[in-house]
């Protein structure tokens, strides 16, 4: 998709649909009113009849017979004003590129909505690209058209920055869906790992790819322990960008973005039931956001190092899965008892952040599907977090704001930590079977070796599958990706 900003008024644009956001319960768009004109009034008109509510993902196609060069004005609503933060903005131009589908067109324009956001571009920006992702990448049929140039009506002039940027966020938030989206049997962790590369040899990063003979020589048996059920052999993958001085001033941070990369969990042998066990072809979607955002990161060159790390394996019942009962020692001499294989996550995160720790990451903030409790806990529309550090939450907190990827901070009472106990060795993967977000998080909190920390549960906030919650796009969400980038554009703007 292209995109540039016009100071052209919409009646004038060569596009094939000019589209007008309407906010419930407020006046049409300033930067509609010549185009109203044009229309005869048409647009004031339809809102006054109450056509159209400016309720979310409402959307009234009007035919202009001619009066404008677009065949099509299209009003979508935004929802109340209230409502609107960075998140709704982003799903709202989704839902609305989306639409258009049916209709086949290839060049829009989108009105700006009014009252002026500053973070309104890149929301636009990232919300049409994100709508044009397209989930059915296997099927053999013809493709739906998809909207290839994007006009930008009302956003200013001298923005192009912004809009090229916005362009390569909605890009990676989309390749981050692809990956998600991928069948198991395509996407396996020496795929996840070729991933790895290709982002690798076009930013010139460092790479380390780790198999099984240097997990073993390296003490990583919990993410061992989790690949012994499967044919695949597991990766344990790192892309090093480098930043800071060198050598690194004291003080300075290094941070790691490490992601889930479970290719596919069927439970192990603590096994899943077959109804939607198709859907934890999604439990890699921490590494798919932490590569996706990488990608972007590493382009931008921000003054500090980052690395990404990826623990990929699959989680299978086969002859040789570890069992209900096993003892694992984790590359840092914690002793696990595995109570559930099905807790794997957890178990290889433990593994790979301590690979994070011994290349010398400060900050380190993870992403994974981790528990189904955080459906139950907040649900698709937002990410459910754990912290150990204020500080370094508040910049993670911000960056959500910002970049429109919603975290909400659970407690980490002390209490539940006894939840955490094992009779026979130190720890156990799971847990007496509440709070289970909150316990799967410090569990992993065990590994930080107290450095800041930040767990992001995506489990509910990457993938919505509830057909009633319409307001988040169905399926792959790549959530996670936004923020990342964001948080590494933070910490550089605090910097200078
Ligand atoms: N990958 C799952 C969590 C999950 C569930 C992700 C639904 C996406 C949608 C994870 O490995 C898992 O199985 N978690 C268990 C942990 C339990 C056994 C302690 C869970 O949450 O039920
Ligand atoms: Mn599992
Ligand atoms: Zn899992």
């Amino acid at each position: 998709m292209r995109a540039s900003l016009t100071q052209l008024p919409a009646a004038q644009l060569e596009v094939d649909a000019v589209a007008v956001p309407v906010v419930a319960g407020e006046a049409l768009a300033p930067s509609a009113g010549d185009l109203d004109q044009a229309l005869g009034g048409l647009i004031r008109e339809s809102l006054d009849a109450g056509e159209h509510r400016g309720r979310v993902n409402e959307v009234l196609p009007l035919n202009t017979a001619g009066r404008i060069s677009a065949r099509r004005v299209i009003l979508f609503g935004l929802g109340p004003r209230a409502d609107l933060d960075g998140q709704r903005l982003r799903f709202a131009h989704h839902e609305l590129v989306r639409a258009l589908r049916a209709y086949g067109h290839r060049r829009l324009a989108v009105l700006q909505r009014g009252a002026p956001g500053e973070r309104d571009l890149a929301a636009v920006v990232e919300g049409c690209v994100m709508g044009s992702w397209e989930r059915r990448s296997r099927q053999t049929g013809a493709r739906p058209a998809r909207i290839e140039e994007l006009l930008l009506v009302g956003f200013g002039a001298g923005r192009e920055r912004e809009v090229a940027q916005a362009l390569e966020v909605g890009d990676a938030v989309n390749q981050a869906r692809e990956w998600q989206n991928m069948p198991p049997n395509e996407l396996t962790p020496e795929a996840m790992a070729q991933e790895a590369r290709r982002i690798a040899d076009r930013h010139g990063l460092e790479l380390e790819v780790l198999g099984q003979a240097e997990l073993r020589a390296g003490g990583y048996n919990l993410l061992l322990g989790v690949a012994a059920g499967s044919n695949q052999p597991p990766r344990l993958i790192r892309l090093s960008y480098k930043g800071g001085a060198s050598p690194a001033p004291t003080g300075d941070m290094r941070l790691a973005m490490v992601g889930k990369g479970i290719t596919f969990d069927s439970g192990g042998i603590s096994i899943k039931g077959a109804e939607g066990m198709y859907k934890m072809k999604g439990d890699m979607a921490g590494a798919a956001a932490t590569l996706a955002a990488m990608d972007v990161i590493a382009g931008r060159r921000p003054p500090f190092d980052v690395m990404a790390v990826v623990a990929a394996t699959e989680n299978m019942p086969g002859g040789n899965a570890q069992r209900p009962g096993d003892v694992v020692t984790s590359a840092n001499g914690k002793t696990v008892e595995i109570v559930n294989t099905d807790a794997e996550g957890r178990l290889v995160l433990a593994d790979a952040i301590t690979y994070a720790l011994r290349h010398a990451a400060t900050h380190v903030i993870d992403l994974a599907t981790l528990t189904g409790g955080a459906k139950i806990a907040i649900g698709h529309a937002g990410t459910a977090a754990l912290a150990n550090d204020d500080t370094f939450w508040s910049q993670v907190e911000k960056a959500g704001e910002r970049s429109g990827d919603r975290v909400w901070r659970l407690p980490a009472y002390a209490d539940y930590r006894v939840l955490l106990a094992s009779r026979t060795a130190d720890l156990k993967n799971s847990e007496y079977g509440e709070a289970s977000t909150i316990t799967g998080g410090m569990f992993i909190q065990q590994f930080v070796e107290d450095r800041p920390w930040v767990h992001l549960d995506i489990a509910a906030s990457s993938w919505n599958d509830n057909d009633d919650l319409t307001t988040v796009p169905r399926g792959p969400l790549g959530s996670g990706t936004r923020l990342l980038v964001e948080l590494t554009e933070l910490i550089s703007s605090e910097r200078r």
